[in-house]
């Protein structure tokens, strides 16, 4: 059983490019940031506030979330991969990853996930804490504005009304709250390979991440 552990900052690519290489080598994909952002979804639509710990941790402890075999989020028998992939639900999955009782409850079920299956398991620390020992660790980075663009042209394609400002703005502050944390900040961990994805198109970067894992792998 092989775990991929690729980790990176907001809007590095990392989602399209995990589930892109999960599918060339036909293994699970799990988006541990889709779990982030349905804790701060359910909270808050139940009225919790985002920095009540116990409050948070008993939303997370009670969501039932599991994904399905197209990588989906589910709550129970809830859909939420339809209403997580916002802005204001990026903000406030960073705000709950904060919580250290959230974080350990959140990691815990990843690993049970992760467990027994050859797995791409995508987040900020799955390669520096969920699986430190993940066979295949990648680090996968861009510059700042090239990742702020791209997740300016994702919204607009989904037809929201862009400020570019504003998300380089959010973007540089979410960086500095995901690395900044006291528990499991996003950090590179020592043994993996780091992508920087600035220059290379989507295929190019899926190609460079598969290469990675067929030479780890078969070596
Ligand atoms: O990758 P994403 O944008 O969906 O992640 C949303 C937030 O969740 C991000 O700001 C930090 C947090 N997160 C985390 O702390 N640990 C992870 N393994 C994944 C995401």
């Amino acid at each position: 059983m092989t775990v991929v552990a690729i980790d990176g900052p907001v809007a590095s690519g990392k989602s399209t490019v995990a589930r892109r290489v999960a599918r060339r080598l036909g293994y699970l994909y799990l988006d541990t940031g889709a779990m982030y952002r349905a804790v701060g979804l359910l909270a808050t639509e139940a009225g919790v506030p985002l920095d009540d710990e116990s409050a948070v941790r008993e939303v997370a402890a009670t969501a039932h979330l599991c994904f399905d075999g197209d990588g989906r989020l589910h709550a129970g028998d809830r859909d939420l991969s339809g209403l997580i992939r916002t802005l204001e639900m990026g903000t406030a999955a960073s705000i709950v990853s904060t919580l250290p009782d959230v974080r350990r409850l959140l990691v815990e079920r990843q690993r049970e996930l992760g467990r027994g299956a050859d797995v791409v398991m995508e987040g900020r620390d799955i390669g520096t804490n969920v699986f430190p020992d993940a066979e295949v660790k990648v680090y996968l980075s861009a510059r700042p504005e090239v990742r702020a663009e791209r997740r300016a042209a994702e919204f607009e394609a989904a037809g929201a009304a862009v400020d570019r400002r504003q998300v380089l703005t959010e973007l540089r502050e979410r960086d500095r709250r995901d690395s900044r944390r006291e528990v499991a900040p996003l950090c590179k961990a020592d043994d993996a390979v780091e992508v920087d994805s600035s220059g290379l198109s989507l295929e190019e970067v899926v190609d460079a991440v598969v290469a990675i894992v067929r030479e780890k792998v078969s070596a």
